[in-house]
């Protein structure tokens, strides 16, 4: 279970209020594994790769807009977790097979999601409001 705590906060508050939406989907999601309730897993891990697809482009739209200078390197990091996720949601679709969930889950999914957080969206929307502040 990730806590609120554990979550960094970017200087853009809608950004952060996505990132808490996703947070409480995976532990949703962690919930849903424990119990090896494989429909609810199905349904979470759909729901998270939808909204984790919007999230990414409105993160791409707010650096395309300040013209930061990190975009390619971000938006690939980006296409590559999308992919993952996306790989993830098709094998569990074959398999229904819980446990490549948890252990993607806990080795994967949220340690990169709280580094991505602190690292290229933090910079990322430091210079975003720097440049155009609200
Ligand atoms: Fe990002």
């Amino acid at each position: 279970m990730t806590t609120q705590e554990q979550l960094p906060m970017v200087a853009i508050p809608s950004m952060n209020d996505t990132h808490l939406e996703e947070m409480i989907i995976i532990d949703k999601l962690d919930t849903a594994i424990a119990n090896s309730d494989v429909d609810t897993i199905a349904k979470l891990i759909s729901e998270l790769l939808e909204h984790t697809t919007i999230h990414f482009a409105n993160e791409e739209t707010i650096m395309l807009e300040a013209q930061y200078p990190d975009y390619q390197a971000h938006k690939s990091e980006h296409d590559r977790h999308l992919q993952e996720l996306g790989s993830l949601v098709n094998y569990f679709e074959r398999t229904r097979e819980p446990k490549a969930i948890y252990a993607y889950s806990k080795g994967n999914l949220t340690p990169w999601r709280i580094h991505h957080v602190e690292t290229m969206d933090a910079a990322m929307a430091k210079y975003a409001t720097e440049k155009n502040p609200h």
